[in-house]
């Protein structure tokens, strides 16, 4: 029943706040949870508290439509990650029927997303069936292999199914849908996209048969039809379908948006309610995962496309973060509502902040997918999120006062340290910042300086932005010593990392610079770098970086960017194993003169070089840079600039600390370099650990609320 209340207008986001009708069922606004497998389950694949607390959060945090993640149909033959949900069993239902209710009480209409994986399985790692025979690798899926090196070498093997077996799956596929509208559900999706199963039998690319299920555009849309018809056949011609399936594959012989576009007019003749449009198969990573590369909604025009040619509602994915944006695609009519996986994880309450027209408030994503995606499902752990420390701990949901007020200082205002004081300000204490610089942001602002990684800014500024409405003190260009510390009840040590200085020949030279000096700030009117800051570093033309760390991809992406002709010097295999895979992917593309599938231009004038297996010995006067590889073979290469770009720790405050016998902690870099994702969640445990009884327990950790009858 539509109700007054309908016809309300939202004076920013008029579109966005607008109720819409899908199958049937009116959902309350615009905004769509698109799939997002949160692999936090319970093994049999059973809905738990954390897989309810996300789903929750996000209805609670007013989106519309909630499509669940992907879940199994047949756990036997394929998980999409280990801890998926699963739909296979009746004994999923009353799980399942807590999740709906969990949503449905906040006004959220919710869907569940069927899912079978095929030859993307990461449980089983064998025996794994696809449309097709096939030895294939795909780094940046959740199925990949944790070591690849390994996975490369060996590939998957994998093999095509018979067609017993796909009607048998088409079946269970039903079978799960019924279990999804037992348990409450508005819609089921049929997962058709990212090269999972369905998509294989869809693809031309990967679907090589002969028989009915391949070959023409009818026979590859057989399987999926197959099910849509035992769906309906099971639960009926009233509970509404929707499809999700990729634009455009982007790979060469994959399917392009004009036969989407067929496909989304075949899909509507065969009764779908709707059509959820997203982009490529793991063959092109940064399709699937958007890198931070993407620019906010580079995928809508495959929405668009499809709008055109149908009457039922269309959801547009991929990077979409500013609620204006998305207000404008849809007033433009460019999709019906908009699709948010990675933005929600970052900030569930993303549809109420831009409802209460407080869009600054929203933390945004950063899509740098180390915490959803590398670090959790790619090497099967339950989901996190770097810049969220929410996702999968609940601790930070409701963050009680602390039992006391204390004074506490963090030493180093990067993002783990204004994590912790954002933690700890929130629950009452009084927290004072001391930073070198002159500036918030430590690491970040390196990055924010990198064509491609400009997101790192909207982090930045959110993280400041708290810093002021919670009454944070900064002091600038300061680094005390024990001494002047003195009056805090405990320290954080967050001063992070240093560039290494390695004594080797040479290494004093003019020509000598750090990947800090290069990637510093450069425009003179950004907030970042209010004028009491020397300009970045120009180097010559040719120039060696000595690294394999952030700072060292960062200082290529820019340098190259310039038309620099630029050599990267690692002592590892290849350049970059650590980095997560779909970013590593379009960043190897853009050293080769290319770029990531689907986005314009190339970036570099000039390839860039990596030498790997191999360090730096000497640096002559006149820019001779000698090279030692693992044979201890010596080369010479010249170069006009050598840019240093190893960090190590820079925590000595945190020992004089001890030894004064303060207490204090040591968090992110300055402890061991890693990434934003550590310093983060480590600032924010600290953050709630401060508390009235705060002790150095025997780890030299700082722990609180340690039982009664303790005491250290
Ligand atoms: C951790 C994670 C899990 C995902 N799980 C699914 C899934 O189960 N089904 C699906 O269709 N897409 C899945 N996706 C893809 C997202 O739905 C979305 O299309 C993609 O992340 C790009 O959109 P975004 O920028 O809003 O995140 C997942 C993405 C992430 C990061």
């Amino acid at each position: 029943m539509d109700t007054d209340f309908d016809s309300m207008t939202h004076p920013d986001y008029p579109t966005l706040f607008s109720p819409i009708r899908i199958g049937g069922v009116k959902v309350a606004n615009r905004v769509c949870h698109v799939p997002t497998d949160i692999s936090s389950a319970n093994a049999d694949g059973s809905v738990n508290a954390r897989v309810i607390a996300y789903h929750e959060q996000i209805a609670q945090g007013g989106c519309g439509l909630i499509i669940v993640g992907a879940s199994t149909p047949d756990k036997a033959t394929g998980r999409p990650t280990v801890t998926c949900l699963a739909v296979d069993e009746d004994p999923m239902i009353p799980g399942l029927g807590e999740l709906a209710e969990a949503m449905h009480r906040h006004g959220a209409r919710c869907a569940v997303q069927i899912q079978h994986p095929g030859r993307q399985a990461a449980w089983p790692r064998t025996g794994l069936m696809s449309a097709s025979d096939q030895l294939v690798d795909l780094p940046g899926s959740a199925g990949h292999e944790v070591v690849y090196a390994e996975a490369q070498a060996k590939g998957k093997a994998i093999r095509e199914m018979g067609v017993d077996e796909i009607y048998g799956l088409a079946e269970k596929f039903a079978e799960g849908a019924w279990r999804v509208q037992q348990a409450g559900f508005d819609f089921v999706e049929l997962h058709g996209a990212h090269g999972y199963l369905i998509a294989q039998f869809m693809s031309p690319y990967v679907n090589r048969r002969t028989d009915r299920f391949g070959g023409s555009f009818l026979n590859r849309m057989r399987f999926v039809l197959e099910i849509m018809a035992r769906i309906r056949h099971k639960c009926g011609r009233d509970f509404p379908i929707g499809v999700r399936y990729s634009g455009e594959e982007w790979v060469d012989g994959g399917r392009t948006i004009r036969e989407s576009v067929r496909i989304a007019q075949l899909l509507e003749e065969h009764g779908a309610a709707f059509v959820d449009i997203s982009a490529g198969i793991f063959e092109a990573p940064g399709t699937v995962m958007d890198p931070m590369y993407y620019p906010q909604g580079w995928n809508t025009y495959a929405a668009e496309a499809v709008k055109k040619a149908v009457k039922i509602p269309v959801i547009t994915s991929h990077s979409l973060r500013d609620p204006e944006y998305c207000e404008r695609l849809l007033a433009e009519g460019r999709a019906d509502l908009v699709g948010l996986s990675r933005q929600m994880i970052a900030d569930p309450h993303w549809a109420n902040k831009a409802y209460a027209r407080k869009p600054e408030e929203i933390r945004k994503c950063i899509s740098c997918l180390v915490g959803c995606w590398q670090e959790s499902l790619m090497i099967k752990r339950h989901m996190r999120c770097a810049i969220n420390p929410a996702i999968g701990d609940e601790r930070f949901l409701h963050i009680a006062r602390a039992g006391a007020r204390r004074r506490l200082a963090v030493v180093g205002g990067g993002p783990g340290g204004m994590e912790a004081a954002r933690i700890a300000a929130m629950r009452g204490h009084e927290v004072t910042i001391f930073e070198r610089s002159g500036e918030l942001g430590g690491a970040i602002l390196c990055c924010c300086v990198v064509p491609g990684k400009n997101k790192m800014k909207w982090y930045a500024d959110w993280l400041r932005l708290q810093m002021r409405k919670l009454a944070v003190e900064v002091r600038f260009h300061a680094s005390p010593e024990p001494d002047a510390l003195r009056e805090f009840d405990a320290v954080i040590v967050a001063t992070g990392g240093r560039v290494a200085r390695p004594s080797i020949p040479g290494i004093d030279s003019p020509r000598v610079v750090t990947f800090q000096d290069v990637l510093r700030c450069h425009m003179t009117k950004c907030e970042f770098h209010p004028g009491d800051k020397a300009p970045p570093v120009e180097c010559g033309a040719s120039v060696l970086i000595w690294g394999d760390h952030f700072g060292a991809a960062d200082a290529a992406e820019k340098l190259a960017g310039q038309g620099k002709q630029v050599t990267l010097v690692t002592e590892h295999r290849d350049f970059a194993l650590w980095m997560e895979p779909c970013h590593r992917d379009v960043m190897l593309k853009r050293f080769r003169q290319g770029n990531g599938e689907g986005l314009a231009g190339k970036p570099f004038p000039h390839p860039v070089k990596v030498v790997s297996r191999s360090t730096v010995t000497s640096i002559g006067e006149d820019g001779e840079v000698t090279l030692m590889d693992a044979a201890f073979t010596k080369s010479v290469l010249r170069a006009d600039n050598i840019v240093l770009a190893s960090v190590e720790p820079e925590g000595g405050l945190y020992g004089r600390l001890l030894e004064a016998g303060m207490r204090a902690a040591l968090i992110g870099d300055a402890a061991r370099v890693r990434n934003l994702r550590a310093a983060v969640t480590e600032g924010a445990n600290i953050g709630l650990t401060i508390d009235a009884d705060l002790q150095l327990n025997a780890n030299r950790a700082l722990v609180s609320n340690v039982p009664t009858e303790v005491t250290l």
